[in-house]
């Protein structure tokens, strides 16, 4: 028996809708809510099976919309702890399963139903994500499940671009609260489209189709115009740069900053929920700390945020140059470009 009172309470309440009930480390691995309800109601059916269901975070939601839920887990006290998950929100149609989601004996458990969903766990230290090294193994997962559904979704590691997924299946990469947060797979009848970007909590989606020209064109520059523009992090690493350019309302071409930002740069003030912040460029000069910081001073700032590739050793050298004596009490942005420094203001 589990005494709940040994369990960690989880607080923070941006994460999950009330507190849940965890052990250690389930609450690592939980859904955040909104990214749980946006799948809940994508996967919307009558019969789901979550079938890695961890202390529950996602199955709640599943709940929420499902009529019934087969919620499977390896470990027994995940398993009553994502039980007592769901009675903390009063939800009776869940049909918990303890055991090896591939086991013949947990496979004959579950009827047929409209989706499989995985959530599957990671190795604890790995160089680079694999796709292969998922526990339980999504190959394995669709073969085990062929017979009960051709209906699939996945939650995979982000950091995998498009290109390291080995299936045809839509790549659905999502960012929440404009960071990178997690990439779904959808199989079968699920599948949409080839690769997404979704931002929550607005819900703005970009997509690419079977068919969409492969080479929409992208332009690049070296001049910044008027304002620059940090696209969505799902964006980027949906590859989806080319579609979002298409959806904007006025031209924009590309700005590499340094090899960890990539920009957008236009005359145009453009508006669109999936550009994380906008700047608008006050001056550009040589990247001449004592320099920068005379021509900052003369503007009335007060603060710099340094956005630029510097060895951490030399970092508050040259921020404290840059700050030195500012009394102002502006707040500007600082990227540097080579050998070139940006003054910006954020105007998100
Ligand atoms: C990332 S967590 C799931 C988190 C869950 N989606 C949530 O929102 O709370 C993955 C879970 O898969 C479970 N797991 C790993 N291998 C399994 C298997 N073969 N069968 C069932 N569950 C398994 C782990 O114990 C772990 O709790």
């Amino acid at each position: 028996m589990i005494n709940f009172n040994d369990l960690i309470h989880v607080t923070k309440k941006k994460i999950f809708e009330k507190q849940l009930f965890s052990d250690d480390d389930g609450f690592r691995f939980a859904t955040p809510w909104p990214v749980a309800e946006y799948r809940a109601k994508r996967l919307k059916c009558s019969i789901l099976a979550d079938i890695s269901c961890g202390i529950g975070g996602q199955t709640i939601y599943f709940a929420k919309e499902c009529e019934v839920v087969y919620a499977v887990e390896i470990n027994p006290v995940k398993l009553e702890i994502a039980r007592k998950n769901c009675q903390l929100f009063g939800l009776d149609n869940v049909k918990f399963i303890c055991g090896d989601a591939l086991s013949k004996n947990v496979i004959d458990q579950i009827p047929e139903v409209d989706i499989v969903f995985s959530d599957p766990a990671r190795p604890a230290t790995e160089e680079e994500r694999n796709i292969s090294k998922l526990i339980p193994d999504i190959a394995g997962v669709l073969r085990a499940y062929s017979q009960k559904t051709e209906d699939f979704a996945f939650e995979v590691p982000p950091q995998l671009p498009p290109h390291r997924i080995p299936f045809d299946c839509e790549m659905e990469y999502l960012s929440l609260n404009g960071e990178l947060n997690r990439l779904n797979l959808y199989f079968g009848n699920l599948k949409s489209c080839i690769v997404s970007a979704l931002a929550l909590p607005g819900q703005i989606k970009i997509c690419k189709k079977n068919g969409d020209d492969e080479k929409a064109t992208m332009n690049y520059t070296n001049k910044a115009g008027t304002y620059l523009y940090e696209p969505d992090p799902a964006i980027i690493k949906a590859e989806l740069l080319p579609e979002f350019l298409k959806n904007l309302t006025s031209k924009a071409d590309i700005f590499h900053i340094d090899h960890k930002r990539l920009m957008l740069t236009s005359n145009h003030n453009i508006k669109h929920s999936m550009i994380k912040n906008s700047y608008r460029v006050v001056h550009c000069m040589r990247f001449i700390p004592q320099e920068i910081n005379k021509e900052l001073k003369k503007r009335g700032y007060g603060t710099v945020l340094l956005r630029a590739e510097i060895a951490p050793s030399m970092y508050w050298n040259i921020r404290n140059k840059l700050e030195k004596n500012l009394k102002g009490e502006k707040k500007a942005i600082l990227f540097k470009k080579g050998e070139l420094a940006y003054i910006c203001e954020n105007i998100s």
